[in-house]
């Protein structure tokens, strides 16, 4: 094994004797159609992990080299394909039609002939690991091959590749497709991985030898270990460590086991940094998501997107909070729902909260059961316990939002804000009809209908007074009573 360590970028050193640096390049095949998962969108925009397929191999990619040296390969709505990665700065390179992964590589030809090497990663298999693509690197440069083939055992090598070796040696024959492979290549269980290291001068020499003489009518990337073989080339193999980092996603049964895969090594590392799960198979929690420690995750929460809890935080059952902050201490009861919010430390939530997007809950403030709010900021300490509808709402500190209270923001073409002011107290079943204002310290009288600003440190009632009529409800009882008498 290569002592020397393969640095991040393009540029890596030969080794220690020679000082001529060696350009690597990364290529991810993403043209592909995906037939097999039946769907309209583009296979390596499914998802794992909550994650686009493709996403993954390009942030294993840029570990190993600066995006600026990934070529991605792109063909089946490539639009589409590049859209969702753009942000991540790699190049881009179209292969229209779409003739096999061997086709795709000679669509690259013109980016990568400039380079020493490339690596070639499958844009379909999502827990590729940079280590694993710095070791197949550093054994393709030690070897001296023309070609490199990452390979796994599978105790199931069904639909793979078969690597066909020379004897014992790491040195490879050809690589069988699983639909030509004769019933004793069948029972082989070295596949391949679909990742390469390549020489760039040994593939662009010799690619044009492949021909589409097989099952599919395509141009096989995999029958270069054939041909660079009869070239007289050294084509080697080196097995990943890790058999479940090389897995592809071809159908949906194999989609959900890598999102299965990834989503256990997720919760393992949030643990490690100190996160409590309960159940961890029964949660939800994407790639991006953050916790601090001492935070408690119970059973069947979804913590998707972008979300970020801070520590000491416990997160009630059956909650799905989605690309939402979340400080510390926070308790959200089971039941509750967020989507782009935001939630300061030592807030109380639920149970069955709705926070939708540019909820800004402050610190120690209360919501409670059934309370939905909408771009609504609640301010420190504010509490709206109950049943309520807060929904463009500026709120400051220390108020407290009765039972039922509903801020009527819509009045059927555009939307108003309500503004209450610290410390003011909203009685039960109000409705504050925007735009209005409660200045600080007001009181609402319950069941009030506010259609006009409140002052500072005033009372408003807002509905129609009480009328009693004295023994009108006996008068009522008896009169029924007499009636009942009669028709016997
Ligand atoms: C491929 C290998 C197989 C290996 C398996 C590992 C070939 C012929 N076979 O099979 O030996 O065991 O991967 O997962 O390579 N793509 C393009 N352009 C194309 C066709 C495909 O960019 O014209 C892309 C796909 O989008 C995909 C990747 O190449 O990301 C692999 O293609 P796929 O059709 O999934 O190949 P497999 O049948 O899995
Ligand atoms: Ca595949």
């Amino acid at each position: 094994m290569a002592t020397k360590k393969v640095k991040s970028g393009s540029r890596i050193a030969r080794g220690a004797a020679e000082s001529v640096p060696t350009s690597i390049a990364i290529a991810i095949m993403a043209a592909g159609k995906g037939t097999r998962l039946k769907s309209k969108h583009p296979k390596v925009l499914h998802e794992v992990g909550g994650k686009p397929l493709l996403a993954h191999v390009i942030a294993a990619a840029a570990q190993v080299v600066a995006p600026e040296h990934v070529f991605v390969i792109i063909g089946h709505e490539a639009d589409r394909v590049r859209d969702a990665v753009r942000t991540t700065g790699v190049n881009f390179v179209r292969q229209e039609p779409q003739r096999g992964t061997g086709h795709a590589l000679m669509c690259a030809a013109p980016s990568l002939s400039a380079y020493d090497h490339v690596i070639v990663l499958s844009g379909d298999a999502p827990l590729i690991k940079s280590e694993t693509i710095k070791r197949l690197l550093e054994f393709h440069l030690q070897k001296k091959a023309a070609m490199t083939i990452l390979s796994a055992k599978l105790s199931d090598p069904t639909g793979y590749g078969r690597v066909i070796r020379k004897g014992k040696s790491d040195e490879v024959q050809a690589i069988v497709e699983e639909k030509s492979c004769k019933p004793a290549q069948k029972k082989i269980q070295e596949i391949n991985s679909g990742f390469y290291a390549f020489s760039v001068k040994g593939l662009f020499d010799n690619i044009e030898r492949l021909t589409t003489a097989n099952a599919h009518g395509e141009y096989y990337l995999t029958d270069m270990a054939e041909v660079l073989r009869k070239a007289r080339q050294r084509v080697a193999v080196i097995p990943t460590e890790n058999p479940s980092e090389i897995l592809g996603s071809n159908t949906r049964a194999e989609l959900v086991d890598l999102d299965r895969t990834f989503r256990r090594e997720k919760a393992s590392a949030l643990m490690a940094a100190g996160v409590t799960i309960f159940y961890p198979d029964t949660c939800v929690i994407d790639a991006e998501v953050e916790a601090g420690p001492d935070t408690v995750i119970e059973p069947f929460v979804q913590l998707l997107g972008r979300t970020k809890i801070g520590g000491g935080c416990r997160i009630r059952s059956y909650s799905v909070i989605a690309n939402s902050e979340i400080g510390d201490g926070v308790l959200v009861r089971p039941g509750c729902v967020m989507e782009n919010a935001k939630v300061a430390a030592g807030a109380l939530l639920g149970p069955y909260s709705h926070l939708r997007p540019g909820s800004e809950i402050g610190e120690g403030a209360h919501v409670g059961n059934f309370v939905e709010t909408k771009k609504a900021k609640l301010g420190r300490g504010s509490k709206a316990n109950h049943l309520t509808y807060l929904g463009d709402a500026e709120i400051g500190a220390g108020v407290n939002i009765g039972a039922g209270t509903i801020t009527c923001n819509y009045d059927g073409v555009h939307k108003h804000t309500t503004v209450i002011e610290d410390g003011v107290f909203v009685g039960s079943d109000s409705t504050l009809v925007a735009p209005v204002k409660l200045g600080k310290g007001a009181y609402v009288a319950a069941a009030s209908c506010i259609t006009q600003d409140v002052p500072e440190d005033s009372l408003a009632l807002g509905r129609s007074r009480q009328i009693v009529k004295e023994q009108w409800a006996k008068q009522k009882r008896s009169a029924a009573h007499a009636d009942a008498k009669v028709s016997k």
